[in-house]
Parts: C-alpha cells; sequence; structure tokens
C-alpha cells in the first residue's frame, strides 16, 4: 500500500510537472490571442512596430521628395528665356572650323557660337533660364566678309528670312534676354523675323548685344515699338573682341537687374 501511495503522488507531480511545462511554452507561441493582456502588450510593443513603419518611412520619403523637388524646379521651372541670333550658328561652317580663325567664331563649353552666343551662354548659366537659338533656313556664307554684305542686303531690302527653329512656348516666360550682334546699326533682320512670330505682350524683354564698337545703334527703340506690350529693361553691349571674358560685365548687369550674377 506504501508502495503503491508512492507511485501514486510520483505520477501526480509528474501530471503536474507537465501541466506547467505546456502552460510556458504556449504563453511563448501565442502573444496574438492574448491582445487584450496587459502582460503581453509589452511584447506586443515589437509587434505593433509593423503598424508603426506606415509614418516611419512617411519621414524619410518626404526628406528624400525635399531634397528632389529644389532639383526639379531649377531645372523645368524657370520663367526666364534667352533667345539669341549669333552669326556663327547660322552659317555652313566646315567641321574643323579654327575658333581663333575668325572673330566672330568661339569655341565654347564645347559647341561652335559666336560671340553673342557666348553671351547668352554665360546669361543662361548665370540665371538658369534656357536658351533658345534664333536660327535661319537659310544658310549664311561661310565667309565673313560675304556676310556683311548679305547682311547690308537683307537689311536693305526689310527682308524677313525664314526660320528654321520656333519658340514653341512663350507662355511659359516672363522675362526673355534677347541678344544679337550689330549688323549696320540695327538687329539681323533674323530677329525681326522673330519678334514677328513672338507676342511678349506682358512679358519683360531684356536685350544684349555684341558689336565692333557700335553698341545698339537704334535697336532699343525698334524692339520697344515692336514689342509695344513689353516692358524692356536696361540692355548690356559687349564689345566682340571682350565676349569671351564678359562674365564679370555680366554678372555685375544681373545683379543691377536683380537677376542672379
Ligand atoms: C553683317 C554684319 C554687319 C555688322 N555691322 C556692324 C556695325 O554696324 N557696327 C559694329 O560695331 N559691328 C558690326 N558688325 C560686327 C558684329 O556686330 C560683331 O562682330 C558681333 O560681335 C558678332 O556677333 P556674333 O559673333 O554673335 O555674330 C557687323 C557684322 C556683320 C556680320
Amino acid at each position: 500500500m506504501k508502495k503503491f501511495l508512492i507511485i501514486f503522488t510520483a505520477c501526480i507531480l509528474t501530471l503536474i510537472l507537465a501541466a506547467c511545462s505546456e502552460n510556458s511554452t504556449s504563453g511563448d507561441s501565442q502573444p496574438e490571442p492574448t491582445p487584450s493582456s496587459s502582460q503581453i502588450s509589452v511584447p506586443q510593443t515589437p509587434s505593433s512596430e509593423p503598424e508603426d513603419p506606415e509614418p516611419l518611412p512617411a519621414e524619410p520619403s518626404s526628406a528624400l521628395s525635399d531634397e528632389e523637388q529644389p532639383a526639379e524646379e531649377e531645372e523645368t521651372e524657370t520663367n526666364m528665356l534667352v533667345a539669341y541670333f549669333s552669326y556663327a550658328e547660322n552659317a555652313d561652317l566646315p567641321d574643323d572650323v579654327d575658333a581663333s580663325a575668325s572673330a566672330s567664331i568661339q569655341a565654347w563649353n564645347g559647341e561652335i557660337t559666336g560671340n553673342t552666343g557666348v553671351v547668352a551662354a554665360m546669361i543662361a548659366e548665370a540665371t538658369g533660364a534656357d536658351l533658345f537659338s534664333i536660327q535661319t533656313v537659310e544658310k549664311y556664307p561661310d565667309t565673313y566678309d560675304a556676310t556683311i554684305n548679305q547682311g547690308q542686303e537683307e537689311r536693305n531690302q526689310d527682308a524677313r528670312p525664314e526660320l528654321a527653329s520656333h519658340l514653341e512656348n512663350t507662355e511659359s516666360y516672363d522675362v526673355i534676354f534677347l541678344g544679337f550682334p550689330n549688323w549696320w546699326g540695327d538687329m539681323p533682320m533674323a530677329v525681326y523675323s522673330f519678334l514677328d512670330e513672338v507676342d511678349l505682350s506682358g512679358k519683360t524683354i531684356v536685350p544684349f548685344v555684341t558689336s565692333g564698337g557700335s553698341g545698339f545703334s537704334n535697336t532699343i527703340r525698334t524692339i520697344e515699338s515692336l514689342e509695344s506690350g513689353a516692358a524692356v529693361q536696361q540692355g548690356l553691349s559687349v564689345s566682340a573682341s571682350s565676349a569671351a571674358g564678359a562674365q564679370d560685365q555680366v554678372n555685375e548687369w544681373l545683379s543691377g537687374l536683380g537677376y542672379a550674377g
């Protein structure tokens, strides 16, 4: 009988121990069924983290978009345009043209342009403005002397050379820097063609010229009469011989007008 009681007690103890062991295992492996338990809510803090990541990623992603937005604005949302005519971008020059062979041909940022094109690039770089090159369908001669004669003929005939390039989105711009070389005391007739086909009413025109010494001649008044609905600001005159080194002059002028420079 004593032996039986010992065996019986041992069985009871074994069963109790087994029951305790099962309870502690189920407590670890079943956090979900006990969400209302305040004790279990502590381990649920990590399990609630997957719900929190919604606001958490929101912070880094908005920080990223903050970084991206200014770059997008800089690239795509300028309201300023530099429209210019330059001989070298309107002539059939040989591919291996020697940029130092003519006073009106410049190699700039790896491209062939002229004096006015160089000043236009400087303005665009300083202000973030878009660039638009006024180009004719019929190219000018590849010698400067022949071009001087053709320019005189076109002026005498009050010609309007047909343009190969057309500004599609004039309405996107409020400020138009308008650049040209002085040709026979006037603008090249291709610039008249350009002004004929764009409506700059309500916009600001900021003229700039390059020349052998004549400066603007009478061209500011001409622009004012052709674009009477626009405000024409103080222009910049750059000497042909100093166009390539005009960055400081350009920046000072831009600063004086309140544009970046
Ligand atoms: C057809 C023609 C006429 C010109 N007439 C004048 C002029 O009357 N006064 C002047 O100072 N420079 C005159 N020039 C010189 C240009 O204005 C000067 O070289 C200018 O910087 C050229 O700019 P680009 O290289 O952008 O074409 C003339 C040049 C050409 C081709």
